[in-house]
C-alpha cells in the first residue's frame, strides 16, 4: 500500500508520515529533503554560481545518503529548495528515486507537495494536510523556542505565505491537492488528534 500525504509547509506532514509508517511498517520518505538537498548544494556553491546550474546538476548527482543531514531542516534551506522545486529539470532528476521507493514492498508514506498528483497517484490513500497559515507559523515559531533559537513570528509567517504562493502557482507539479484526495485541516488538532484523524480515514478508504 501507498500512503501520500500531501501538505504546505509546517503542516506536520513529516510528523503524521513517520507515525503512519510505524503504525504499519511501512518505510517513510520526506520528499521535501530532495529538494532540500538540491538547495543546499545550491547554497553552498555561493552567490557568484550559476543557480539554476548548479540545482540541476544537484538533482541528477543526488545520493540518498545526504537524507540526513541536520542541516537540510534550516529555513533558509527550506525557502531555497522552494526556488529549485520549480525548475522543471531538477523535479524530473528527482521522479525516479521518489517512484522506486513507494514501489517497494511491504509499504511507503510518502509527504511531499505531488505525491498524489504525479509521484504516486495510484495510492491507496491520498491526505492532503493543511492548516491555516497562521497556525502553522505558530507551530514553526514554537519549534524553534523549543530549540533554544530565535523565533519572529510575523517574519515566519511572510516566509510561510510567500512559499505557499511559490509552491502552488509553479508552472510544473503545482502544489494542489489530487481530485481523490481526503483534506485534513489540523489548525484545531494537535499531532495525536491528526494521527487518530489520519488512521480513521485509512481504515476507511484503503482498498
Ligand atoms: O516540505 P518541505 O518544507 O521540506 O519542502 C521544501 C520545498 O520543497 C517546498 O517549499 C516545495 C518543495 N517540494 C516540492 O516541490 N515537492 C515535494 N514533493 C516536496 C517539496
Amino acid at each position: 500500500m501507498i500512503i501520500a500525504i500531501d501538505g504546505p509547509a509546517a503542516s506536520g506532514k513529516g510528523t503524521l508520515g513517520r507515525r503512519l509508517a510505524a503504525q504499519f511498517g511501512y518505510r517513510h520518505l520526506d520528499t521535501g529533503l530532495l529538494y532540500r538537498a538540491v538547495a543546499k548544494a545550491v547554497l553552498d556553491a555561493g552567490k557568484d554560481a550559476d543557480e539554476r546550474a548548479t540545482a540541476i546538476r544537484a538533482a541528477r548527482a543526488f545520493d540518498p545518503a545526504c537524507l540526513g543531514d541536520p542541516a537540510l531542516k534550516s529555513d533558509p534551506v527550506g525557502n531555497m529548495a522552494s526556488v529549485v522545486s520549480a525548475i522543471p529539470e531538477v523535479r524530473a532528476a528527482l521522479i525516479e528515486f521518489q517512484r522506486s521507493f513507494a514501489a517497494a514492498p511491504p509499504g511507503a508514506v510518502l509527504d511531499g507537495r505531488d505525491i498524489g498528483t504525479v509521484i504516486a497517484p495510484q495510492a491507496e490513500v491520498k491526505i492532503f494536510l493543511t492548516a491555516s497559515p497562521e497556525e502553522r507559523a505558530r507551530r514553526r515559531a514554537r519549534e524553534l523556542e523549543n530549540r533554544g533559537e530565535a523565533a519572529d513570528y510575523d517574519a515566519i509567517l511572510a516566509d510561510i505565505r510567500s512559499r505557499d504562493a511559490r509552491d502552488a502557482s509553479r508552472a510544473v507539479a503545482p502544489f494542489k491537492p489530487a481530485d481523490d484526495a481526503h483534506v485534513l485541516d489540523t489548525t484545531q488538532l494537535d499531532a495525536d488528534g491528526a494521527f487518530a484523524a489520519a488512521l480513521a480515514l485509512i481504515e476507511r478508504n484503503k482498498r
